[in-house]
């Protein structure tokens, strides 16, 4: 295996490498500087190391070389709250291995103490926001179904009562939160995750900018907008835009959409808008592009915990299927093999079969996994896919 042959051909150099283990606390400046080599200046400057406080069970897990971090992963991880059922997930971030050090097995190794990590923690589904040969080795897929648009100009139609848009600060952050919570599939999130990221203007490097829609001095909506590394021109022009989040009245945001582009510093807004969002997708009209359904964009995902999660999720169950269709009904595991079952009925997958279908494919790409039409699909079909969410302010 080349992870392995790779690693003993370096023995020589690795000699004393210390880990996998989480980082200590007199190791933050060593990580966040191997995080700059890695990424580039302005990683972590809306979290200074002075200021860091990981939330519960959050580590940053490394391999040490000669009393310093060369190889660094960062797990985070969260609840997800999908029509009222909650369940965990853990997302990757900051994959980073110091440039002398690459190619020796160490981010693959480390990916894999992680996945175990956090599956121990609880965790049931892992993110990781990248698309790399590393995630997809360790069985991450590309998943979640989404309509790509880019929005160009004001779209027909809307006729609202006056609303104002105004860029948001830290004092509207319960605002947001509020908003963000009535959102019918949303991560938990406390205000101070709202706070840091209003404080900002300028998170993790990027040009950025949130926004608060008020109709009646109440807030509405919101959305959080920046502009990708390299799309902003010297004249000031923003040749595109990303729309990384929303929350709140869906016809006042398009319009507020609309508003933004009225300005001609910025020529286009992408947004990704999952499936279930008709009301975002029922307003993607001429002279819009509609790019067609997709996955994530840059993500891949995992089901780890497939049991757990489908116990995590039974009111979603509930919901969803009479007394009659659950009865019996099982989500098995064992390695990387996973099954539905009901009384004879037995559905079988592998480890991205199963991920693709609870978290969705879109639609052209359903047969990488068929599902029967017998009574057990149409079971499976009631389920799946999950309603797809947006990992906006909890992208790693
Ligand atoms: C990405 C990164 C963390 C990889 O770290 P690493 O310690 O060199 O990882 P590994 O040695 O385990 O694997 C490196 C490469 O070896 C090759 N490799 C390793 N195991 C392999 C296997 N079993 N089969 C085939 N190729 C393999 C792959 O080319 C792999 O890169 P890939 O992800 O593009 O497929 C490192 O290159 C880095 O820090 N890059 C800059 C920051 C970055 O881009 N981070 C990722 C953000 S999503």
């Amino acid at each position: 295996m080349r992870t392995e042959s790779g690693t003993q051909g370096q023995s020589a150099t690795l000699a004393g490498l210390e880990g996998p283990r989480s980082l200590r606390p007199d190791e933050l400046k060593a990580s966040h500087d191997l995080a700059v080599l890695c990424f580039g200046e302005g990683v972590g400057a809306d979290q200074p190391v002075a200021g860091y406080a990981p939330a519960w069970r959050d580590s940053v897990e490394v391999f040490v070389h000669r009393g310093a971090p060369v190889a660094q992963i960062g797990v985070f991880h969260s609840r997800l709250n999908v029509c009222g059922s909650q369940t965990h997930i853990a997302s990757i971030g900051g994959v980073g291995t110091h440039p002398d050090y690459r190619g020796m097995g160490l981010g693959t190794r480390l990916l894999d103490h992680c996945t175990r990590k956090l599956v121990a923690e609880g965790a049931c589904v892992m993110l990781i926001s990248g698309t790399r040969g590393l995630y997809r080795r360790a069985g991450c897929v590309p998943a979640q179904i989404f309509r790509h648009v880019v929005w160009t100009g004001p779209q027909d139609g809307a006729r609202l009562s006056p609303f104002t848009v105004r860029p948001a600060t830290e004092a509207d952050a319960r605002q947001c939160a509020m908003l963000y919570q009535m959102e019918p599939v949303h991560l938990v999130r406390c205000v101070e995750e709202f706070e840091r990221r209003l404080r900002c203007r300028v998170p993790d490097g990027r040009l950025a900018d949130n926004w608060i829609i008020e109709q009646a001095s109440e807030p509405v909506a919101y959305m959080l907008t920046a502009v990708p590394w390299g799309k902003s021109r010297e004249d000031g022009v923003h040749e595109m835009g990303l729309l990384g989040e929303y929350a709140g009245d869906r016809s006042v945001l398009l319009t507020a959409i609309d508003g933004l582009l009225a300005n001609p510093e910025l020529r286009e807004l992408r947004l990704a808008v999952p499936w279930w969002d008709r009301g975002m997708l029922d307003w993607i009209t001429p002279p819009n592009v509609d790019l067609g359904w997709s996955v994530l964009t840059a993500h891949t995902m995992r089901i780890v915990n497939w049991p757990g999660l489908m116990r995590d999720l039974r009111l979603y169950v509930a919901q969803r299927l009479t007394r009659r269709e659950r009865r019996g009904l099982r989500f098995e595991q064992a390695g990387d093999r996973f099954a539905i079952t009901r009384g004879r009925g037995r559905l079988e997958f592998d480890g991205m079969a199963i991920t693709r279908l609870v978290l969705g494919v879109p639609q052209g790409a359903e047969d990488l996994v068929p599902v029967p039409a017998d009574g057990l699909g149409e079971v499976v079909r009631a389920l799946f896919p999950l309603p797809s969410f947006i990992p906006g302010l909890n992208a790693r």
